[in-house]
């Protein structure tokens, strides 16, 4: 067994983990909103005004803190009115982007807004640029958020809110570089302009690059200032083969496929720093957010289900690729504001499964739970000798990030990504005071997943093979496992 020495230095603080770090994003695609978050109330699965019980339970534990809608794509054909007023009369749609599906638009403004209380997040609404106008998005956030007396405040109250919402972020389009509208920077940037300057209250974020896509970046930095957008998204997808066409199998891969997802994963860490360089040189201050708002991976849909709704297992690689991407967002957490994964239930790499009344937590939902402690904490100095394990690409077996919260208890979370391996951890921590450790621990094999047969297969138990003597800590990683310590 290898060991390898880690240093954390608990004085050294260097950014605070924002909370939105652990977001998720739930749009009008197959089944996240239907069947998933919503059932309707007339429903038997037990619901509360037709918002599953089971799902508001599961997302309250890991306490989410902010929910992306309506999309996505789907944002970008969205008609906000459509969504509002007697159900019976809401307007009936196709869902052009995923499947030409019927969108009855039960799910609307009210109900997300009810969802996100009763889970207890902040909400981050998509407002509609590709196919809306200006006047229909400052409508929505009037209508969502004023307490003056106006036509849009009276309409709510007529549908039965009385008190405005409080929703913390806008985002003004979605991928307007392709499904909002096909745009150049330079246009977008000026039509973002408009739109922002009707859109008055909560944080305004804009549409970023296409995953790598720099000189989008560099446009949007030069030609929008902090006061007109608080925030710059990226979206960024893990492809297991890394060929569009043929994504990859969520169930099905062998562990030459696991090392090179891992390895592209990995990528995430390289643009992030791409794109703080560029936001750097304008605004050194740093009071634009990067807003990861689209992330995970994205195979191949699970054989028999309809392509528009890409629906995939999620298996024991994904809980790695998770934490990976965690822990990347944790260390650039002096830009990254708020990150998404996408989607929250039943789409991509989803948190949660269902089918009928069954739910599933996924490994990944786990790696989330294990994480939660990082949420508002301060990330501190860590090191780690690294070892790298994939001769196709960058994949460096460890990936980790260590906080202290306001509580002064310190969070480790720790990845092994390695098949053939497990390693012995020393690790140093200059002027650390703790007393005691605890530790939970989630490993499987590879393509281990839940099921609606077993779906308790791969889940987090506690570990005690982590020592602690004064300023030393010391602990085996198993291969494929994904570690979360706290000294008290
Ligand atoms: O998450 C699925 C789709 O991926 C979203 O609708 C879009 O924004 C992205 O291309």
């Amino acid at each position: 067994m290898a060991e390898l020495k880690m240093t954390i230095d608990k004085s050294n603080e260097i950014s605070k983990i924002n909370k939105e770090i652990y977001g998720h994003f739930s749009e009008h695609l197959g089944r996240c909103i239907y069947g998933g978050i919503y059932v309707g109330e007339d429903s038997p699965i037990p619901n509360t005004r037709g918002i599953r019980n089971d799902v508001v339970e599961a997302l309250r534990a890991i306490k989410v803190p902010v929910v992306r809608w309506p999309g996505g794509c789907f944002a970008d054909t969205y008609h906000w009115m459509d969504g509002i007023g007697p159900k019976d009369q809401r307007k009936k749609i196709v869902n052009v982007n995923w499947g030409n599906v019927t969108e009855d638009n039960s799910f609307g403004t009210h109900e997300f807004l009810d969802f996100c209380e009763l889970i207890g997040c902040e909400p981050y609404v998509s407002v509609n640029v590709g196919s809306g106008t200006v006047r229909e998005a400052s409508e929505w956030v009037e209508y969502m958020t004023s307490s003056n007396v106006s036509p849009m405040t009276e309409l709510r109250k007529k549908n039965g809110r009385e008190e405005p919402w409080n929703v913390s972020f806008i985002g003004i389009g979605n991928e307007n570089w392709g499904c909002g509208g096909e745009m150049t920077a330079e246009y977008y940037s000026d039509v973002y302009r408009q739109f922002q300057t009707f859109i008055r209250g909560p944080k305004k974020i804009a549409c970023g690059p296409n995953g790598h896509n720099t000189e989008w970046t560099d446009t949007m930095m030069k030609k929008c200032h902090p006061g007109q957008m608080q925030g710059l998204s990226l979206h960024q997808y893990t492809i297991p083969t890394g060929n569009w066409g043929k994504k990859g199998s969520s169930v099905d891969f062998d562990e030459n496929e696991y090392y090179k997802t891992l390895s592209n994963t990995w990528y995430m860490d390289r643009i992030i720093k791409d794109h703080k360089a560029v936001m750097q040189r304008y605004d050194w201050d740093k009071r634009i957010g990067l807003v990861v708002d689209e992330w995970g991976i994205w195979t191949d849909v699970l054989d028999g289900t309809n392509p528009g709704f890409l629906y995939q297992q999620n298996s024991m690689r994904d809980a790695i690729l998770a934490s990976i991407n965690l822990n990347i967002f944790n260390e650039n957490s002096d830009r990254v504001t708020m990150a998404n994964i996408a989607q929250m239930v039943n789409v991509l790499q989803a948190i949660i499964l269902t089918e009928g009344d069954q739910l599933v937590k996924t490994p990944t939902y786990h790696v989330f739970d294990m994480y939660k402690d990082h949420m508002e904490a301060k990330l501190v100095y860590s090191n780690i000798e690294n070892k790298q394990i994939y001769e196709g690409g960058y994949l460096p077996a460890i990936s980790q990030s260590v906080s202290v919260d306001t509580e002064g208890k310190m969070h480790i979370t720790i990845s092994n990504a390695s098949l053939d391996e497990e390693f012995d951890i020393d690790c140093v921590m200059p002027r650390a005071e703790y007393k005691s450790v605890s530790a939970k621990i989630l490993t499987a094999g590879y393509k281990e997943c839940n099921t609606f047969e077993n779906p308790d297969a791969v889940h987090p138990v506690s570990y005690d093979e982590v020592k602690l003597d004064g300023e030393k800590l010391s602990f085996k990683l198993p291969k494929c496992s994904v570690l979360a310590i706290e000294l008290c």
